[in-house]
């Protein structure tokens, strides 16, 4: 199985304010559905309120939280217990939030981070990856737009 982080940042690692997105960008959106579509969505409790509780359609949503429980989606109190339910799939993708980055950036296989342009003030933070850009991680594919650029890092292999 491969664990592969999907998240958009700002030029300061911002990824969220007031408990949703700083930002609107109809190509992000699009990209992040093509991109999971079809594959398991592992996400904390802070996202998946900002779903309004409702599981994004097409992907397995899987919920981590130690304070509730949802009948409709499975929820784990541990990661390690999420991956193991998760562990015959091809890939997992963690969609945040913050607190869920920081607990799975070092057993991450794949980053794919969309890197907006513009700064934006926020209160949710992506951990610091890019000063291991070259070592740990290595650039795969980039696209880049008008305000964006969509980015692909691999896990360098010891
Ligand atoms: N830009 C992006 O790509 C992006 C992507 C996703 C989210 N965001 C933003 O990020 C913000 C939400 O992030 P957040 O850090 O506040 O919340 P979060 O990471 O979505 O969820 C945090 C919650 O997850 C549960 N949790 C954390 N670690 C756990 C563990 N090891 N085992 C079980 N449960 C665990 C806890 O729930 P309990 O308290 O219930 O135990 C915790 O309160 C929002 O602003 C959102 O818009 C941005």
């Amino acid at each position: 199985m491969s664990l592969i982080i999907i998240a958009a940042h700002d030029p300061n690692l911002v990824i969220g304010r007031d408990g949703t997105l700083p930002w609107h960008y109809s190509e992000d959106l699009k990209f992040f559905k093509k991109t999971t579509m079809g594959h398991p969505l592992l996400m904390g409790r802070g996202v998946f309120e900002e779903l309004k509780e409702k599981p994004l359609p097409g992907r397995e949503n899987v919920v981590l939280s130690r304070s509730k429980k949802y009948d409709h989606v499975p929820v784990f109190s541990e990661i390690k217990d999420a991956l193991q339910y998760l562990s015959n799939h091809e890939k997992v993708f963690i969609i945040g939030g913050g607190e869920i980055y920081r607990q799975t950036l070092d057993i991450a296989d794949e980053l794919v981070i969309t890197e907006i342009k513009k700064e934006y003030e926020g209160d949710v933070f992506f951990p610091e990856y890019r000063d291991k850009i070259g070592t740990i991680w290595k650039e795969t594919w980039r696209e880049d737009h008008d305000n964006l650029s969509f980015m692909r890092y691999l896990r360098v292999k010891p």
